[in-house]
């Protein structure tokens, strides 16, 4: 039913009214001092309205379960991008959240059972938790204005979503890790079987796994993108940019244009997807997903295997190279991968190495690397050492540097029809110099 026109009275109100909420709007908090704290049904939204933090039940309403946690705000319906008590679900709604005068976030139940709360390495003078307009929880000395000096940050712990700003990788000394883990099931955020992580074995790659169990891996770092990437260009949504010295090894991106939203999640089946947003239909897309393919499944071919998804069946064996157990090969199980043609015989010094182009580089968890070799260097070293099996440059821009060496037999390996990159694999000298075709056997 409309209301027609007002009595001067009414209007007067109507003016209070709307005075009023203007005042509640701009005025909505994104920090809480010691003195405050957010109730079940309360609220703190960041600066400009992109975030809010609050209690909340995950999924399609069938879990009563109360979390706190932080999700979009100006757009989309409560897309969840954090969750503090992932473990230990509130089952009513008494949860208090707030700060102490140590800088320790506090989740407590009406019984005063700490039901969650933050880690901290520094004293506290005069703590408050602001919500950032990137999405990020922070504890900070309220008088401190510097962008970045947080006593604690929720982007250092890392759910399932991998926003703008935030790092994935490892601190390499304090050997803190930023995992990524998937939530169980759309109505758990408790962490499920499959995690993002960085091994920092050998040369750095990022891996999926499930469990212990291998699931994918990106491929090292190569200067551009990750090797098993290729998918990963300049774009007109994100940039991204990988920091790798002596302190930490991270990825990290941020929005092209401020204006796109966009987001990256490991759902509970184990696919790291990047989502954007999308205002004319009002929901997420999918921009990209990894593993994109069947070729990205770790180790599907075996050692000296090359997974081609443009082959039937995918998997061959590298040139050279012949399928260890042929039976077993021919009825489409890989997983004993393949052999040499012929042996090496390093200890002659007979050896050579023999160049394979468009490939994903092989798993580095037995690598060396040395970023300021030449590739001549690096073949040197690598022909010195009998259990050095191949060797590549382990950054291809600007004609490529640096020398990146395996010491274990070779998997995880891909072609590409294009972007892959040049490795240069250990090989007896009468395999050498004759131009052989792929083996498929
Ligand atoms: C608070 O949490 C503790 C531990 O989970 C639980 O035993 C207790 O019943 C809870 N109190 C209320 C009022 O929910
Ligand atoms: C976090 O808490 C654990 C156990 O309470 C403690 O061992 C660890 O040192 C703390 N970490 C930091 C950074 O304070
Ligand atoms: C990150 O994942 C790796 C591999 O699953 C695991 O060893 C490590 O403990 C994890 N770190 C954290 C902080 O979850
Ligand atoms: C992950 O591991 C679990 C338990 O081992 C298994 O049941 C499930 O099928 C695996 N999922 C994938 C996608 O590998
Ligand atoms: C950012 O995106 C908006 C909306 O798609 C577009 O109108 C604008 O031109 C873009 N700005 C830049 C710098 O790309
Ligand atoms: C090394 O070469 C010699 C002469 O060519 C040959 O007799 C010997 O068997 C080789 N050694 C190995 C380990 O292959
Ligand atoms: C890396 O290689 C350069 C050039 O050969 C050499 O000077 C340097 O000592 C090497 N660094 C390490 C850690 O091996
Ligand atoms: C060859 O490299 C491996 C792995 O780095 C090392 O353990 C071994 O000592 C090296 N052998 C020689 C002869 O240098």
């Amino acid at each position: 039913m409309m209301r027609s026109a007002r009595t001067p009275m009414e209007s007067l109100l109507f003016f209070w009214f709307s005075l009023l909420s203007i005042l509640t709007i701009s005025c909505a908090v994104d920090t809480i001092t010691t003195t405050q704290f957010i109730r079940d049904g309360d609220t703190i939204v960041s600066s400009s309205g992109s975030f809010e933090l609050g209690f909340f039940s995950p999924g399609s309403g069938s879990s009563k379960n109360r979390y706190l946690g932080i999700w979009y705000k100006k757009i989309s319906t409560g897309t969840v991008v954090w969750v503090a008590n992932r473990d230990i679900p509130l089952t009513d709604t008494s949860g208090v959240f707030k700060v102490t005068h140590q800088g320790i976030l506090i989740l407590h139940n009406t019984t005063n059972t700490i039901i969650w709360s933050s880690n901290m390495s520094r004293t506290a003078q005069e703590p408050v938790a602001q919500l950032l307009e990137s999405g990020n929880l922070v504890v900070k000395e309220a008088n401190d204005a510097s962008p970045d000096n947080f006593l604690w940050q929720s982007f250092d712990y890392p759910c399932d979503t991998f926003l703008p700003g935030m790092k994935l990788g490892k601190n390499l000394e304090t050997d803190q890790d930023w995992n990524l883990s998937s939530w169980i099931s759309s109505d758990d955020p408790a962490p499920g079987d499959f995690t993002y992580w960085c091994d920092v074995r050998g040369y750095p790659q990022f891996r999926v796994s499930n469990g212990s169990v291998g699931v994918f891996r990106s491929g090292p770092w190569n200067g551009v993108r990750f090797s098993g990437y290729p998918s990963l260009k300049a774009n007109t949504v994100y940039k991204f940019n990988f920091v790798f010295n002596k302190e930490e090894f991270y990825y990290i991106n941020g929005l092209t244009n401020g204006s796109v939203v966009s987001r990256a999640v490991l759902n509970h089946n184990g696919e790291f997807q990047r989502f954007t947003w999308n205002n004319r239909i009002q929901s997420w897309t999918v921009y990209l997903t990894v593993p994109a393919d069947h070729c990205d499944n770790y180790a599907l071919c075996g050692v000296y295997g090359s997974c081609n998804i443009g082959n039937s069946p995918v998997c061959g064996c590298l040139d050279k190279f012949v399928p260890k157990y042929p039976e077993v090969w021919d009825m489409a199980d890989w997983s004993y991968g393949c052999v040499r043609r012929t042996q090496l015989d390093c200890h002659n010094g007979s050896d050579g190495f023999l160049k394979y182009s468009n490939v994903k580089l092989p798993d580095t968890r037995y690598s060396f690397f040395n970023g300021s070799m030449s590739l001549d260097e690096c073949r040197a070293m690598c022909s010195k050492n009998c259990s050095c099996m191949a060797y590549a440059n382990s950054d291809v821009s600007e004609g490529g540097s640096g020398c990146l060496l395996w010491f274990d037999d070779l998997i995880d390996i891909r072609t590409f029809p294009e972007d892959g990159q040049d490795i240069y694999i250990r090989m007896a000298s009468s395999e050498l110099g004759e131009i052989g075709s792929f083996s498929k056997k």
